[in-house]
């Protein structure tokens, strides 16, 4: 364990942390100006920060065990770096005088799953700055920078779910947004009911996947359509005289805006569940962007009784799994679901609740 001080060798002078994120509903939908259902995970990224006796930079990642330095006026070549570096850019340019500082930064937000672990380190930068530096950013606009941040220095095409999410969000109660307006509400989880995520273990990397192409698909599916966005699109049928694999594309984000709001009108969890079991279809089936595993593991988790409903979670091509239980059975349903993913041969995990929670859960 290095903390801000066994690093620096001084106390650090700013503090401040984020959430990961899970996205219950509305995949693949932030980017085509629809509705998303995510919710804060227990997971949080800590950004500590002092002012630098040196004239550079210098990052301490805990997951890296090592030390980054490097000037505003060149971006760091160390990937995990450019993220932070994106913010302090972002924020300069929104008017923040940043001197050389000492970046501490240590996560249990899990990567590379659809987490948003990405996302927790932009908001937590954000927010450490804003304390240091008494900048007047509210929780929207770190938001809007920490996903400039991504798409500018970290090359990821990403919608503003995850930003969003990591910054309003809480862990209690889901927040529908409209990615058009930002407008947004809590929305309580249907009663009796919780949220368990599970990996598959199966990596997946966002930049390299499809991602950026399937966002290129539904900008020419729009395109073609005569619509500024697929947000617009009034009827399943004025799809049909797309060209495939388009038609497919377009219609996921179409039925997939149509079950958030269904779901945030219903009140039991299974029909909450059956939502999320059809978003899963239609990922797989339309938006094409599941695994053979990720279908076996989410197949699994559905046919558990207790599991309202279960899907894929994040862009997907490999990382996690989210399912809606019924609260007592979340233990069992978590060591079955473990036992028979292995016994077919992949090594899952669970990720939420934390291991300690779950023990909590149980008892
Ligand atoms: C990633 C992106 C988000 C969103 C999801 C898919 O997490 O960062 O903006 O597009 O994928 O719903």
């Amino acid at each position: 364990m290095s903390d801000f001080s066994a690093v620096f060798g001084a106390a650090p002078q700013a503090v401040a942390d984020a959430p990961g994120r899970v996205n219950l509903l509305g995949e693949h939908t932030d980017y085509n100006d629809g509705f998303v259902l995510p919710i804060a995970i227990p997971q949080r990224t800590r950004v500590a920060m002092r002012s630098s006796p040196e004239a550079r930079f210098s990052l301490y990642a805990q997951g890296q065990g090592d030390t980054v330095h490097f000037r505003l006026d060149s971006s760091p070549s160390e990937h995990f770096a450019s993220y932070v570096y994106g913010c302090l850019m972002l924020a300069r340019s929104h008017g923040a005088v940043i001197p050389p500082l000492q970046i501490h930064e240590e996560s249990q937000v899990p990567m590379g799953v659809g987490l948003s672990s990405s996302a927790a380190l932009e908001v937590a930068t954000l927010r450490c700055l804003r304390e240091l530096l008494a900048l007047h950013f509210d929780d929207v606009l770190i938001a809007r920078l920490a996903q400039r941040a991504e798409i500018e220095y970290a090359g990821v095409h990403c919608g503003i779910m995850d930003q969003m999410a990591s910054s309003l969000a809480d862990t209690t109660r889901a927040l529908l947004l409209d990615t058009r307006t930002l407008e947004r509400r809590f929305v309580e989880l249907p009663a009796g009911s919780a949220v368990l995520v599970m990996d598959s273990g199966i990596a997946r990397s966002l930049a390299s996947s499809g991602y950026n192409q399937r966002r290129a698909e539904c900008e020419e599916a729009a395109r073609l359509l005569g619509l500024g966005s697929l947000r617009d699109v009034a009827s399943a049928e004025s799809l049909e005289r797309l060209p495939e694999p388009l038609r497919r594309r377009a219609r996921h984000v179409f039925t997939e805006n149509a079950r958030v709001l269904q779901a945030v009108a219903c009140t039991a969890a299974s029909e909450f569940g059956a939502l999320m079991n059809a978003s899963h279809a239609s990922l797989r089936d339309d938006y094409e962007v599941s695994t053979p595993p990720l279908d076996r593991l989410v197949a699994l988790l559905q046919a558990q009784p207790g599991v309202y409903g279960a899907r894929l979670t994040g862009a997907g091509f490999g990382g996690a799994c989210v399912a809606l239980c019924h609260t007592p059975a979340l233990s069992r349903v978590a060591s079955t679901v473990l036992e028979q993913y292995r016994a077919a041969g992949q090594q899952g995990a669970l990720l939420v609740p934390p291991e300690a929670a779950l023990a909590a859960v149980a008892a």
